[in-house]
């Protein structure tokens, strides 16, 4: 070359301290939350086809499980709830002695210190598989606002440290907010889905739910669900949530709404949340059965960038490998 280059990036990426030095995201354990499936019996460890490595825990199982992952940083998980008694309306959401009320009392008792969140939606219980309650072929929203409400009590009443709506209804959260705080309980925080998108990245949760196919006149959630083509929406959704009291936001699914989580971080001052759904998941696993990619690797890389874009915390089915990860000395 015939001058000196005046400038020489690649100096700073020279070595791998030196890429330590200029790393603008890292990605702690504390900010890992992660989701966590129950299922009846006792010592059942079931197995979710469509999840590599995820289970469907029974709940004596659990607290042994997560004083495992809660040893390798795993300090909050996210429980959804699963009946094999599916109604139209739903009455399995509301049983104080359901799988997710007792699976809290249970962890409670025994880890006091793990943080608890519970989803908040009916499509594990209804049999319709829809998120709320179906009147003339729609999913009524203020009949549904109603069971969510009460939804949150009977988890707060077991103990929950945070309840996450992840209906879609218009109002719940101010909704619940009010419902939990003449009740008494205050401390709860509620993690608002704040824009969750209409996303065909679901699919293996719903067989891990054993989720009914949508039935009832509507065959997908699009009229509560935002449209993937919109980013505006989100920025009005997250602006009532935060009016109605949400103590975080969330965009759900997480990599392919990476500006989504950008603009909700840039134009509010809550925390800001992204969930890594099963879809996501689950192509990373598929390609890496076929040793088209490094699964590590992705995962490492997936999580990083959630970060980048503005998420504070993650939920992701790999929060215990990537916290063991984390554990393993620095990414190179
Ligand atoms: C349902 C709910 C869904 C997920 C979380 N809560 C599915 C849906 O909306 O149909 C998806 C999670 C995932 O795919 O990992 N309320």
């Amino acid at each position: 070359m015939s001058y000196t280059l005046p400038h020489r990036n690649r100096r700073l990426r020279a070595s791998s301290p030196n890429r330590g030095l200029q790393r603008e995201t890292r990605l702690h354990p504390d900010q890992l939350i992660y989701p966590m499936f129950l299922c009846t019996g006792q010592q059942e460890q079931q197995k979710i086809d469509s999840l590599p490595g995820q289970y469907r825990w029974s709940i004596d199982l659990l607290p042994e499980i997560c004083a495992e992952n809660f040893k390798k940083g795993v300090r909050s998980i996210n429980l959804f709830g699963n009946s094999s008694e599916k109604t139209p309306t739903g009455e399995g959401a509301l049983d104080p002695d359901g799988l997710v009320p007792s699976a809290i009392r249970q962890l409670k008792q025994l880890l006091p210190d793990l943080n608890i969140q519970t989803d908040l939606a009916l499509d594990p219980y209804t049999d319709h598989g829809h998120d709320g309650i179906l009147m003339n072929g729609h999913v009524d929203n203020d009949a549904t606002v109603e069971i969510l409400q009460r939804m949150a009590l009977i988890h707060a009443q077991a103990g929950v440290d945070w309840v996450a709506p992840s209906d879609m209804m218009d109002g719940r959260v101010g909704a619940i907010r009010h419902f939990l705080d003449i009740n008494g309980h205050t401390k709860v925080c509620i993690l608002a889905y704040t824009a969750k998108y209409a996303s065909c990245f679901y699919g293996p949760f719903r067989g891990a739910l054993d989720t009914a196919a949508l039935s009832g006149g509507l065959s997908d959630k699009k009229t509560y669900q935002m449209d993937p083509a919109n980013r505006r929406e989100a920025l009005r959704e997250a602006r009532y949530d935060i009016q109605e009291a949400a103590d975080a936001i969330m965009v759900k699914p997480a990599s392919h709404y990476l500006d989504v989580v950008m603009a909700l971080k840039q134009n509010f001052d809550l925390p800001v949340a992204a969930y890594q759904v099963s879809g996501e998941f689950a192509m990373m696993h598929a390609a890496a059965e076929k040793g088209w990619i490094d699964l590590e690797k992705a995962m490492e890389e997936s999580l990083l960038c959630i970060a980048r874009a503005g998420a504070d915390m993650i939920l992701t089915y790999f929060a215990p490998q990537m916290a063991e990860r984390l554990q393993n000395g620095p990414l190179s």
